[in-house]
């Protein structure tokens, strides 16, 4: 994994710095991501595009992911930035993110998140539905503001994914369904909006997806819908944001695409379409969150209690799980891990890692292969960098861990441990 490999302590170093290391110095649970590592894949996606010359916006899907920090870097990498919520635009602009590069998702926006978007003129808006476009235009007559938009398309794709994370399909929360005529309907009620400048359609299919099928289907569909609409209502998608969803090697069993496969599979089908109907080559956006981020970060945790059910299974507890990293319990996700300090040990035993919260199914990992523990060892689970620290939760009272930077050899701490009086700072006595 990226900069990952053993340093001649024989520990695990992340960015050259040595993991266990790491641990002693900002104790445990940690993130840690692999700056370099996100750097790389930032810029593959970009080139990928840059080397066709065409015109995109790879916007970070922030949901993965959003601290400072990270969207500083994205920033640095030249990013555009997604975000789905007041706090997720609050967090960007504290950062200093351009907000012409800011892109505002979800399904339920607020009347008060709209405004604040509205206010701090960011790049556009993906409207999700009818209310929504309603509410938009109420607000930007009452601000006498213009807004950029991109509809929200349901294309009605079924990606082979978790369930869960399936959002293309017809049947879904979210956006406006092309077959049924929605879509159109949208259209022509946002193609009259004075304030609004429709610059495209937005679809998202999924998540962890490792093909490019479903990304192909989807711009089809749409840009069949776009030749109808070019004649029908003299509209002209300038943007095709086919969102994100690119997949990540979370395990050996799993065999993504490089970014460069997606994003040029997913040009050439494009170019070829518009050509098809004589269409303007659109501008393409996608919004990569976890196979940005996924990869690069990796979470230490100590050893701490194990428990054996004779000719069962052999239980071993680590200092965090299902509050640092739902995804097993949500998902049933899978990851791989080693341990920090002895990663060349051979593996001799097999252990299921548990975490500490008080469910049966905080279950980081079943039947890990692991050499024989004590409880100086330090358990690195990789792939832990999207909807790990995101997705963390103080369930159980447990505060959550520090995020840390390496990049060459250098680690530095961008979001601090939390500590018990954070986690009561908010709760007020009875009288
Ligand atoms: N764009 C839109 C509109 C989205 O809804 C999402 C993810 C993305 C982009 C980024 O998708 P990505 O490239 O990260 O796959 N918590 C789940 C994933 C939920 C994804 C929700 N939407 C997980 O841990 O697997």
């Amino acid at each position: 994994y990226g900069t990952t490999g053993v340093n001649k302590n024989g520990n695990l170093e992340i960015g050259g710095v040595d993991s266990v290391q790491l641990t002693k110095e900002f104790g445990t649970p940690l993130y840690v991501y692999d700056v370099a590592l996100m750097r790389e894949r930032a810029r593959s996606f970009k080139q990928a595009f840059e080397e066709q010359n065409i015109k995109a916006q790879v916007a970070y899907a922030s949901k993965a992911f959003s601290t400072i920090a990270m969207i500083q870097l994205a920033e640095e990498e030249g990013l555009s930035l997604d975000v789905v919520s007041g706090g997720e635009l609050y967090t960007a602009l504290v950062a200093g993110f351009p907000v012409e590069r800011i892109h505002f998702h979800g399904n339920n926006k607020s009347r008060e998140e709209l405004e604040m978007a509205l206010d701090q003129e960011i790049g556009c808006i993906v409207v999700d539905n009818f209310f929504e476009l309603e509410l938009l235009k109420t607000i930007s007559i009452e601000k006498n503001a213009h807004v950029n938009i991109l509809l929200r398309i349901t294309p009605g794709i079924e990606a082979h994914t978790h369930d869960y994370i399936l959002t293309g399909q017809e049947d879904s929360k979210f956006g406006f369904d092309l077959q049924n005529g929605q879509a159109e309907d949208a259209l022509k009620m946002a193609l009259e909006v004075e304030n609004f400048e429709v610059l495209g359609l937005h679809c998202h299919i999924g998540s962890q997806i490792f093909e490019t099928t479903g990304f192909l289907l989807a711009a089809k569909k749409i840009v069949e819908k776009m030749e109808v609409w070019k004649h029908k209502l003299s509209f002209e998608a300038k943007v095709l944001n086919l969102g994100g969803g690119f997949g990540i090697r979370y395990t050996k069993e799993d065999e993504p695409l490089q970014p460069s496969q997606y994003v040029s599979e997913i040009i050439r089908e494009v170019k070829k379409l518009t050509e098809s109907y004589s269409l303007k080559m659109p501008e393409i956006w996608i919004e990569p969150g976890r196979s940005l981020v996924g990869d690069a970060g990796i979470t230490l945790y100590k050893v701490g209690s194990s428990k054996e059910v004779p000719g069962v299974r052999k239980y071993l507890a680590v200092d965090g799980g299902m509050s640092d990293n739902i995804r097993p319990a949500l998902y049933q996700a899978k990851y791989e891990a080693v341990l920090a300090n002895k990663p060349l040990t051979k593996a001799d035993k097999t252990v299921s890692i548990a975490g500490k919260c008080c469910e049966s199914g905080d279950m980081l990992i079943w039947d890990l292969p692991l050499p024989e523990t004590n409880e100086e060892d330090i358990l690195a689970v990789f792939c832990t960098g999207a909807y790990g620290y995101s997705m963390a939760n103080n369930y159980n009272r447990i505060p959550r861990p520090a995020v840390v930077f390496v990049e060459n050899g250098t680690a530095t701490l961008v979001v601090k441990r939390e500590t018990f009086a954070d986690l009561i700072q908010h709760d007020l006595p009875l009288k």
